[in-house]
């Protein structure tokens, strides 16, 4: 098969690492891809989201199968593209159609799906600016801290927690009458505020069988402690510790089967991962959020657990023959650090030369945001490399990757030392 990566980051790396040990796959791209795709595939310069462009490569190099990697394609409606095209229907794409993306793409969608099918997570209301005051009146009625999630796409960043009431005012005002987020905060859901230990669980459907996936935490804030400002990801452990058997079992039922009937009561074409974030609330899990692809970092630790044939699995997929799969998995567990360019998540410098990641041999090294320049590896990104690192023990797994971090410079590198410091 030939098949096609959409995407630029760990994750699609790590989609490539798995899918080029297929012996299906004959021929592997990734677009536009990075320095560690360019090792294993052919990497081709085109936008996720350019959507001509995607179909003249998949016309022109037979791709019979596109695995979507990041949200914003599947929210501008890549599946439903590829679907009505004509000479594009043949196309496997691995991802969910327009009206699924759109449980990542609204907050509010997300939110009224889950009050239609009792799915546990935070009360809520949600506001525009035209009820900007009742939204503040809203805000009057509920203990701190304060929970304001713009609707829509807003790069990581729309959602804010605010301890004082009159900053929470504030921040409503700016969302909804100064559109601090733009369009996506045209809407702003005001949530109550969940307190306890997060977690992800990853779902792969056809939209009519599921299987679920194994477990991660990643580590969100850029410093030790959970200090500091909020990344794309620092690090990640699978599986997690504390979701034992039976607080799998309670996800299972009160969230993860809902999910997928509610899907099918709506008859929305789902062919993709299902990320769901969850709070441990007490004993019970809660979900946060739903993103509709896989979690970058936690595809960096999900995935090296897996030892299906990925190409197998995501041809089930397409067939909707998921109930033929049967996951097998390491049961080692795995753990992931990122690097991350000096001043990420805030301003960093670009462009700075990358060395000793190929004399790493006992862990895998999974790019992010690097790209070749004259045979040289040079970032290209707040997020630079996931080092990944499998062991019975994850503390294990971690000195494994925290020893071979020491072997890759450059210049203002930084990474958290404390990943799964809390587990
Ligand atoms: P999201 O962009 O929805 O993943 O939210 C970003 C982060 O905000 C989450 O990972 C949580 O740490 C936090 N968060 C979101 N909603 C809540 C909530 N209702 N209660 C507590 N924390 C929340
Ligand atoms: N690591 C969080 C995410 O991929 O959204």
């Amino acid at each position: 098969m030939h098949i096609l990566i959409l995407g630029a980051g760990g994750r699609e790396h790590t989609f490539a690492y798995k899918i080029a040990q297929s012996p299906k796959c004959e021929k592997l791209f990734v677009a536009p891809g990075n320095a560690g795709t360019a090792g294993i595939a052919t990497n081709v310069d085109i936008s996720v989201t350019d959507f001509e462009a995607i179909k003249k490569l998949v016309l022109d190099k037979n791709i019979d199968m596109v695995v979507v990697g990041p949200e914003d394609p599947l929210v501008h409606g890549v599946y439903d593209f590829f679907k009505n095209d004509k000479e594009l229907g043949h196309v496997a794409v691995i991802g969910p159609s327009k009206r699924g993306a759109l449980l990542e793409g609204s907050k509010e969608r997300a939110k009224e799906f889950m009050a239609m099918y009792n799915i546990p997570t935070a009360a809520y209301e949600s506001f525009k600016a035209e009820s900007l005051d009742a939204g503040k009146a809203f805000l009057e009625e509920l203990k701190p801290p304060y929970v304001l999630k713009a609707d829509g796409l807003a790069a990581g960043k729309g959602v804010v927690i605010l301890n004082d009431l009159d900053e929470a005012k504030a921040e409503l005002t700016d969302m909804l009458t100064n559109k601090k987020f733009g369009a996506a905060s045209e809407t702003v859901v005001i949530e109550e505020f969940l307190d306890g230990i997060e977690l992800s669980v990853f779902v792969l459907t056809d939209g009519k069988n599921y299987i679920t996936l194994p477990t991660a935490k990643d580590y969100k804030r850029i410093g030790e402690g959970d200090k500091g400002l909020n990344t794309g990801g620092m690090g990640a452990v699978s599986p997690v510790p504390f979701a034992n058997a039976a607080f799998m079992e309670k996800i299972e039922n009160r969230i993860v089967k809902p999910t997928i009937e509610g899907l099918k009561a709506e008859e929305i074409e789902y062919k993709g991962f299902i990320f769901i974030g969850l709070i441990k609330v007490g004993d019970d899990p809660k979900v946060i959020e739903y993103n509709v692809r896989m979690g970058d970092p936690e595809t960096e630790v999900v995935l090296p657990r897996i030892k299906n044939d990925l190409v197998d699995v995501f041809e089930k997929v397409a067939a909707q023959k998921l109930d033929e799969v049967e996951l097998d998995l390491d049961p080692r567990s795995a753990a992931t650090v990122m690097l991350v360019s000096g001043g990420y998540p805030e301003a960093y410098e670009k462009g700075k030369v990358l060395t000793g990641s190929e004399t790493v041999t006992d862990s895998l090294v999974f790019h992010a945001g690097t790209h070749l320049k004259d045979e040289e590896v040079v970032t290209s990104g707040g997020r630079v490399m996931a080092v990944t690192s499998l062991h019975e023990d994850f503390k294990e797994a971690l000195k494994t990757s925290y020893k071979n971090i020491e072997k890759i410079k450059f210049d203002k590198m930084n990474y958290r030392k404390d990943i799964g410091f809390d587990l």
